[in-house]
């Protein structure tokens, strides 16, 4: 430590670095932050200087050979202190690429407070490492500007819901993170009993029940910023321990609950510089799933799947019309520009469809003298399903003849794949925010993988009170008072009203394959406080990892989450999950069975 008046101790700071404008000219500051560049030009040294407000430019001049050396041998990364003036600087050496630009801090004193070594990466936008190496050294992928943003954006929004909340009278009431299993579809993450040899806590995958339960002790309106926890396969929109804002209230209309979580959204990506329009977009699931083939449609793009089942009918095909007879549907999307595909674009298309599911992919475009199409049909019903698409040449339709599930499936996959490749390539408005509610969804679907009934949201989800009736007759046919909130393709809401009588909620148990004792083990206590004055409720969970990804506009939540897990499970900077000592294994009773 060169610097005389320093004893050791640290000068008070007087602000951030990348505040300091050209007002500020003549002032004496302190500032403090981290090495981001040293330029040596022999009779004067810069010193770019970093803290999270953004960067300062520091200056050493040669009347000041000690300060001089000093600067020189400052490594990138290091941690030093400053005190100096500030200049404005001349019109010529302006940098208008940084806010501070207009100015440069003269020092005139500098300590370094902790040399850094050689880091594994430069601390930069974009970055220039690999992801796993970043997430090895996760504490300096966080200093990159864009980190810094996306994790002070993250703050202000989560500041922005509590108080949002808060002012319409809901509580921040706290639940067990040690509990019992909730299901939500996905396995539990366990935590083993030291006491209990044998039993276990489930960590939440989310506090569905304790919500609920909080109504029927008349807390009315409740909410929590709270971490969930689900172990199932990892994708750029999904971790194994995530960030709900959780919302319940009692005696609500499912309309005041989208009002209210709507200006919710308006507020909340305003923090971004969006503008949403309300109210947002109500479909069905049924709709959802025809016009778009998916139930978190991307609606930045308008264009839907067309139902060309009748045309294909009367086709003359035998194709079409075998699969059609038996109970299919011919389906069209328009590409729109997509005339223009190469012939190995449009295999690659077929091979796409088929690996979806599909038998095959009917394209069908303009040509010299007519239209063309990779189906052999008369002109006059290719000329109907062009018109049916609204296709202009230099268009292109797609044309999938199926089950109704695949055909939808397999063209609301390539639907979404179009729009992600038009906004890549800027010919949709990538600041666009397209919301949608989706409702009406089928209470229960069949799991192919478990080969049973499930609830197609969680079993507390209210049936429609229409449809009680189907309950246990044709129970597929009953609608749920459930409602996914969308936005541009992703799902980041689900919600529902919920079940508040005992005596339904046991018929669902039931309906899900749950003996009696099955249920009263798992959900006995939920059973039994519904008996005891269970208000009528209703609720929603947004994913708030995934409403600031977007906020932030970035494409994997992994970016906005300051320690995510890579896809496989792993905190590469901690090295966890890891073995644990064999006497920790001892005292929970527990053994490892090596796979063979
Ligand atoms: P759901 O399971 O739909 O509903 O979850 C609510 C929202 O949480 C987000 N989400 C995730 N985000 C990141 N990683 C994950 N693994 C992950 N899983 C879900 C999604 C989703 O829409 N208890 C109900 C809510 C309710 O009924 O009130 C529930 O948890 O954006």
């Amino acid at each position: 430590m060169t610097n005389s008046d320093r004893n050791g101790e640290l000068w008070t700071r007087t602000g951030y670095c990348g505040e300091l404008r050209a007002r500020d000219a003549g002032r004496r500051v302190v500032l403090a932050g981290w090495v981001q560049r040293v330029r040596d030009i022999g009779s004067l040294v810069f010193v770019d200087l970093r803290d999270r407000t953004g960067l300062v430019q520091l200056v050493v001049r040669s009347d000041r050979p000690e300060l001089l050396e000093q600067a020189k041998k400052l490594r990138g990364e290091s941690v030093i202190q400053v005190r100096g003036l500030v200049n404005k600087r001349e019109p010529e050496a302006t940098n208008r690429e940084l806010p501070t630009g207009e100015i440069e801090v003269e020092i005139e004193g500098l300590a370094l407070l902790n040399q850094a070594e050689t880091p594994p990466f430069v601390i930069s936008d974009p970055p220039q490492a690999s992801e796993e190496l970043r997430l090895k050294y996760r504490y300096l992928d966080l200093r990159r500007p864009a980190m810094q943003r996306n994790v002070i954006l993250r703050h202000r929004a989560a500041l922005l819901t509590r108080n949002f909340l808060s002012e319409r009278g809901f509580l921040e009431i706290e639940t067990p993170f040690l509990t019992k299993s909730t299901p939500e579809g996905a396995r539990d993450y366990l935590v083993p009993s030291r006491i209990h040899h044998g039993r276990f806590y489930a960590l939440p995958q989310s506090p569905q029940l304790f919500k609920q339960i909080l109504m029927v002790s008349g807390f009315d309106r409740y909410f929590q910023i709270v971490r969930c926890f689900r172990d199932e396969d990892l994708r750029a929109d999904r971790q194994p321990e995530f960030t709900q804002i959780d919302i319940e209230m009692s005696f609500i209309r499912r309309e005041e609950l989208f009002e209210m979580i709507e200006e919710l959204m308006v507020e909340f990506f305003a923090l971004g510089g969006y503008r949403a329009s309300r109210p947002f977009l109500k479909l069905s699931y049924q709709e959802a799933m025809n016009r778009y083939g998916s139930d978190k449609p991307d609606l930045r793009d308008e264009i839907a799947i067309e139902d060309l089942t009748e045309i294909g009918r009367t086709s003359g095909s035998e194709l079409l019309g075998g699969i059609i007879q038996k109970g299919g549907v011919l389906k069209g999307l328009l590409v729109k520009g997509g005339g223009s595909f190469s012939r190995s674009r449009l295999e690659k298309l077929q091979e796409e469809a088929k690996s979806l599911g599909a038998g095959g992919l009917i394209w069908i475009k303009k040509a010299e003298g007519g239209l063309k199409s990779s189906l052999k049909l008369e002109q006059a019903k290719l000329q109907a399903i062009w018109q049916a698409l609204k296709a202009e040449d230099p268009d292109l339709g797609l044309l999938v003849a199926a089950e109704k599930a695949t055909a939808v499936r397999v063209l609301g996959e390539f639907r979404k794949n179009f729009i992600l490749e038009k906004i890549k390539d800027g010919r949709l408005d990538k600041s666009r925010l397209a919301f949608c509610w989706v409702t009406d969804f089928p209470l229960f679907e069949w799991s192919e993988e478990e080969q049973k009934i499930v609830s197609m949201h969680h079993p507390f989800t209210s049936p429609n009170p229409d449809d009680l009736a189907f309950l246990e007759t044709d129970p597929f046919k009953v609608k749920a008072l459930a409602y996914d909130l969308v936005l541009n393709g992703y799902e980041v809401g689900g919600g529902s009203i919920r079940i508040h009588q005992p005596e339904i909620q046991a018929k669902i148990f039931k309906i899900l394959g749950l003996t009696p004792d099955q249920t009263r083990e798992k959900f006995g206590y939920f059973l039994e406080a519904l008996k005891y004055g269970a208000p009528p409720h209703g609720g929603i969970a947004l994913g708030f990892d995934r409403l600031v990804m977007l906020l932030c506009g970035e494409e994997s939540i992994r970016e906005v989450i300051p320690f995510p897990k890579t896809t496989s499970a792993l905190c590469l900077m901690t090295g966890s999950p890891s073995s644990v000592d064999p006497r920790q294994l001892e005292e929970l009773g527990l053994e490892i069975i090596r796979k063979k």
